[in-house]
């Protein structure tokens, strides 16, 4: 039987301390992938122990690599080279992770075996078409439901697939690196180029791994002429998870937090820019660079925030934050109104609409339209919100709690653990009155 988690939010409170959220998920992704292929031993260290990035983990585990591990966010992965994958015995189960089955259907396209890519409810639903039309012209060979959708069968071509020059209709480095990893195994040269810049870790990750991929402005090309040499990664705190915080800090009096060692890669940062355009305050501390990227220490004290226009480019670069946005916009003074983000429709839950009806719910003037939404600033009220089983609308409406006038109950939390398990007990840390309850 499954059991479904219930968030309870009592209103107000602010954020104090200092915390390290965990590992980014999108480098913990890419870390199992490029390590498993990698020849020689890496060491992993800030792994994102959660659901997602452990889908990617037990998918190389059964495709025959040798992963020690997690614990305490290290891991151990024993390369198996480029060639070196083995035959999965089963499908491939990958949850909830979009990353996981866009970049896998990619690598996977290439190989001597077939396999089967399935995933739960919400990615069995989600667009797949993106990567399965670029891959057939590469020559892949997969098949999806009628609808565009997984399961994808995928039978696997070694040495048939051909590179192509691809201009990406969307912005998307899941499509990106999803032909990154096919071009690793194509024949002539892979090059994608996108109509805006998107988290460029994997084109990171491969240099760390001494793999050449050339940029030349927003085009990057691969090739199979190159190996993967095994190197250490250090992930640093995930900028998406950091953005709860950050918002929750910026709208709730009284806040003064530091969130420590976050991933700040330009191609992420969206989050910091819109919110200090809407006049947060928000400090960007000891910059280093970890692992060729940069890292950061955080500092966010309460400010009264406006509503903006969030100007579109922006969009890609904080593709992910956009339900917690949501929230600072309802609690800032003015209008904000987001387009260009039609995106968001298709994510783990279709999170224009859903941030929509919930905040409605709570009172609050939220129109959506096609691409975006328009939202009065005002006070947030009480009642009861659905997340339709995505982690990042029910964070978001926790942190509404942080200024609402009553209670918030959010139903459906159970994915909070697809990328941030430890949220509600570092919430509760930082000063949310968060409890949580599983039912049966
Ligand atoms: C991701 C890319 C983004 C993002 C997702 C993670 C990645 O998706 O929303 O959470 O790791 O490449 P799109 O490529 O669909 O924009």
């Amino acid at each position: 039987m499954s059991k479904s988690i219930t968030f309870y939010v009592q209103p107000g409170g602010k954020l104090q301390g200092e915390a390290r959220v965990p590992g980014d998920k999108s480098m913990s992704h890419r870390s199992i992938m490029l390590g498993s292929l990698a020849e020689g031993v890496t060491h992993v260290k800030g792994f994102l122990e959660a659901e997602d990035a452990l889908a990617t983990l037990q998918a190389f585990r059964d495709m025959g690599v040798e992963i020690e591990g997690p614990v305490n966010g290290e891991l151990t992965i024993h390369g198996v080279g480029k060639h070196g994958l083995k035959a999965p015995k089963n499908d491939l189960y990958l949850g909830n992770s979009g990353t996981s089955m866009r970049l896998l259907s990619g690598l996977l396209a290439g190989q001597s075996f077939n396999s089967v890519l399935t995933g739960d409810k919400s990615l069995s639903g989600r667009p797949m078409k993106r990567v399965t039309e670029p891959l057939a012209t590469m020559g892949a060979n997969i098949k999806a439901t009628e609808k565009g959708t997984a399961p994808l069968h995928i039978t696997g071509r070694a040495g048939q697939l051909t590179g192509i020059d691809y201009a990406m209709p969307i912005a998307s480095a899941q499509v990106k690196s999803c032909l990154l990893l096919a071009g690793m195994y194509a024949q002539g040269v892979t090059s994608v180029t996108e109509p805006a810049p998107t988290r460029d870790h994997t084109e990171r990750m491969l240099t760390g791994f001494s793999y050449p991929v050339k940029q030349e402005g927003n085009k990057v090309s691969i090739t199979a002429e190159g190996r993967l040499t095994a190197a250490d990664i250090d992930v640093p705190s995930d900028i998406s998870s950091a953005a709860f915080f950050l918002v929750g800090a910026s709208i709730a009096p009284g806040s003064d937090l530091t969130l420590r060692h976050v991933g700040i890669n330009p191609t992420r940062t969206g989050v910091i820019d819109i919110l200090r355009l809407m006049g947060a305050n928000i400090e960007v501390l000891n910059e280093r660079t970890v692992g060729g990227e940069p890292v950061a220490d955080l500092h966010v004290v309460y400010s009264p925030l406006k509503g903006i226009d969030i100007p579109e480019h922006l969009v890609p670069l904080a593709i992910d934050e956009f339900p917690v946005l949501f929230v600072a916009a309802a609690c800032a003074e003015g209008q904000t109104r987001l387009t260009g983000a039609e995106e968001l429709r298709v994510k783990e839950s279709d999170r224009i609409q859903v941030m929509a009806d919930g905040l409605q719910i709570l009172g609050v003037d939220a129109q959506p339209t096609e691409d975006g939404m328009v939202i009065q600033g005002g006070s947030i009220g009480g009642g009861e919100v659905i997340s339709h089983g995505d982690h990042r609308i029910a964070m978001s409406f926790s942190i509404a709690g942080l200024r609402a006038n009553a209670p918030i109950t959010i139903h459906d939390c159970e994915n909070v653990n697809t990328s941030f398990p430890e949220f509600r007990d570092l919430a509760k840390r930082l000063g949310l009155d968060l409890v949580c309850k599983e039912e049966v």
